[in-house]
């Protein structure tokens, strides 16, 4: 399965800040945004990853990311020049898709939990029609939505609505099968002018072949798109990291556990940073790989 992370949109939520910069490169504790959806799709097993992001911020984004040969994987970049819709991302992405199936991470939800990364792997494989997550919240109104009868199937779909009919929002990470491309092409703008990810997966449920799986309580699953809500997981990540010396999102610690890269690798990393960053990756190498 390959894996699309959108990190387009105009961030007018964080203006001034991102008048200078682009929000998925602002810091989260002690890595830049855009490292945690890239965590959950290599923790998903995937391997082959398309960033998407506004025009001005593309240069930024490869120096960053570059091309992920450094953690065993492959980033390849393409632009979104206008806030069309986090659908679009299917229509921009299609030589990238080439007719598989696709993930597509949003550029600024984080995920976190235990057993998270084999719920992850499982919702990556092949299947018929598409997965996607519901996640209890306090704040429907924010959200995709999703009601579910008792067996957690679907029942209906809303986007952002004023009456929700459940508290189960649908996270930013969706997993298509390869129609994808066609569905997103025949999706038509919402009353904001966007093409909602909400109306693809109602394309999904109309054929019958949505899926939904429910995440934990003991998930954690935080969206960065305000001043506050940044803050906030900065500071849910520092709790965690600081109480287990453990890093959340750590990129060459996922790709060396996975297998991806070597020990070796991981030591020439580390020598590329002279921080604490460096010694988390030496300490790293005293443990074992496979302890994920
Ligand atoms: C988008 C989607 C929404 C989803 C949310 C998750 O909203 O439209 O369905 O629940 O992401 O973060 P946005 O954050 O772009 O307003």
């Amino acid at each position: 399965m390959k894996g699309i992370i959108l990190a387009g949109g105009t961030g007018s939520r964080l203006h001034p800040v991102t008048r200078g910069v682009s929000k998925h490169l602002l810091t989260i504790y002690d890595k830049p945004l855009i490292y945690y959806p890239i965590s959950t799709l290599m923790l998903a097993g995937i391997r082959e990853i398309l960033v998407i992001c506004t025009p001005e911020h593309s240069q930024a984004y490869q120096s960053l990311l570059g091309e992920g040969s450094q953690w065993g994987i492959d980033i390849s970049y393409a632009v979104q020049a206008d806030p069309n819709g986090l659908a679009e991302a299917f229509l921009i992405g299609r030589d990238f898709i080439d007719g598989q199936p696709c993930a597509l991470a949003l550029g600024d939800n984080i995920f976190y939990g235990a057993g998270l990364s084999g719920q992850l792997q499982e919702l990556a494989q092949p299947r018929h029609g598409a997965a996607v997550l519901a996640y209890q919240v306090k704040d429907p109104e924010r959200f995709g939505i999703v009601e579910l009868d008792n067996e957690g199937r679907p029942l209906s779909l809303q986007e952002k609505p004023i009456s929700p009919r459940s508290n189960w929002a649908i996270p930013g990470l969706y997993f298509y099968d390869a129609n994808v491309v066609d569905i997103a092409g025949q999706v038509k703008p919402s009353d904001r002018g966007e093409l909602e990810i909400t109306s693809v997966n109602e394309a999904y449920f109309r054929l019958g072949q949505l899926y939904v799986t429910r995440l934990q309580r003991g998930t954690t699953w935080l969206d960065a798109g305000t001043f506050d809500s940044m803050l906030e997981a900065s500071h849910f990540v520092q709790t965690v990291e600081k109480r287990q010396g453990l890093k959340v999102a750590c990129l060459e610690e996922v790709a060396w556990r996975k297998g991806y890269i070597s020990s070796d690798d991981v030591q020439k990393l580390a020598e590329a940073f002279n921080n604490e960053y460096r010694n988390y990756l030496v300490s790293l190498l005293e443990s074992t790989p496979s302890a994920l």
